[in-house]
């Protein structure tokens, strides 16, 4: 080798890797080359087949540490463990380095020069590629972060269709995903949307795998550590008609619906949604003169809570900008947080402090005056106190 490519050679080591983590990520996860290049993995018994059926992530886990499978032990490739030598039962090995364990997935020989099982896949990739992949390898342990990958913020949304905005955060791209059911750790994410009617299962699956939720509207009366409600409380709408109460003429709380159904003078029905919807509002007696107020933590269109989910997406993408590169659940939470005031779609201005999590203190009315008659907004947003 001349001199001056002995140099280059030389400050290229001192350089280290320079391949790219986000190019590297598609070969662990999917087997898939960045360039286009076959990748080309090699069995036991000889076979080879494309990688893409044999990507890294299907042993070894998207967090590197390996599960157990049909008896066969995935080693441990977090970067901590590569670092450390190994001593266990079955076999022992130095501390890996970049060569070596480039080594390791072209040819399957550890960093002490012995053979790793043929459980283990040999890899032939281009030298750009394998660079990449080394890049990705060392950030491992940064991926611990749920929802966190590096090219990608997941959210899920549950009861509206949105599309991912175009825009990258420090790099990553949002990645929506569809859900029909309650989050489950396994989805991975870094914040779940739920703009049906009612998302108390998805507060509750949120809270139990501490994922940070934003939910249109719940009957819970905790939303949890993690959970942020749009609407008001089921207490406040209660306290709505208590108020309502006491400027209406005959008033009849109405708890339970089965309650109503000895009707015979004339009163003004208050209830909640939720007692609303376990009547058969038809077959109540209808006493000539009876009025009903229904309390809604918001209109009950769709196209509403669509808007609100569209626009409570956009103020995600802004908080995730705020807290900045080392985005993780915990700096989601702080940003949803501040106290600041949100607004989205129709819905009157809302906000959110440590505290206090259900956004707002308004609350829906209708009314209904006849059996067929329609109901209409009266007054609409009521404030409570
Ligand atoms: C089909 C399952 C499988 C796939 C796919 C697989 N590995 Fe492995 N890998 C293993 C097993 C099993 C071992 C442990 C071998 C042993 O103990 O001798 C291992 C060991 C290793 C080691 C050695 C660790 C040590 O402590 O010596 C490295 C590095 C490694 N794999 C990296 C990779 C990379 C990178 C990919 C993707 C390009 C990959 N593996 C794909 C099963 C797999």
């Amino acid at each position: 080798m001349s001199l001056p490519a002995l140099l280059v050679a030389a400050l290229l080591a001192l350089q280290g890797s320079t391949g790219s983590a986000a190019g590297g990520e598609q070969i662990f996860r999917a087997g898939v080359s960045p360039r286009g290049t076959p990748i080309i993995a090699t069995m036991g018994a000889g076979d080879a087949v494309p990688a893409n059926l044999l990507p890294c992530q299907n042993c070894h886990g998207s967090d590197g540490r390996g599960r157990r499978e049909g008896g066969v032990q995935p080693a441990d490739i977090s970067p901590a463990a590569l670092r450390r030598p190994l001593q266990s039962e079955r076999r022992q090995r130095p501390a890996y380095d970049s060569s070596r364990l480039r080594r390791a997935i072209t040819m399957g020989v550890d960093a002490g020069g012995q053979p790793l099982d043929t459980a283990m896949p040999r890899y032939a990739l281009s030298l750009a590629d394998a660079d990449d992949l080394l890049a990705y390898l060392a950030q491992l342990d940064e991926q611990q972060e749920p929802g966190v990958t590096a090219e990608h913020l997941r959210i899920g949304v549950r009861g509206a269709a949105l599309t991912a905005p175009p825009q990258e955060i420090y790099g990553r791209r949002v990645e929506l995903v569809a859900l029909s059911r309650p989050p489950e750790p396994g989805d991975n994410l870094l914040l779940l949307i739920d703009a049906s009617t009612e998302g108390d299962d998805s507060l509750t699956a949120a809270a139990a795998d501490e994922l940070p939720a934003i939910v249109f509207a719940t009957n819970r009366s905790d939303p949890g550590r993690n959970g942020f409600v749009i609407t008001a409380a089921p207490a406040t709408r209660q306290r709505a008609l208590e108020t309502l109460a006491t400027s209406v003429p005959a008033p009849l709380l109405l708890q339970d619906c089965r309650d109503a159904a000895a009707l015979t003078a004339a009163h003004t029905l208050l209830l909640t949604d939720r007692v609303a919807a376990s009547c058969e509002l038809q077959r109540l007696a209808w006493p000539a003169g009876l009025s009903l107020r229904i309390a809604l933590p918001a209109p009950p269109e769709a196209a509403l809570r669509q808007a609100v989910a569209e626009q409570t997406l956009a103020l995600a993408v802004t908080l995730l900008q705020r807290a900045g590169r080392e985005v993780s659940r915990a700096a989601l939470v702080a940003q949803l947080q501040t106290g600041r005031e949100f607004s989205l779609g129709a819905l009157p201005a809302l906000h959110w402090n440590a505290t206090r999590r259900y956004g707002l203190d308004q609350v829906w009315l209708l009314r209904l005056d006849h059996p067929d008659g329609r109901l209409v907004p009266a007054p609409g947003w009521m404030a409570v106190q």
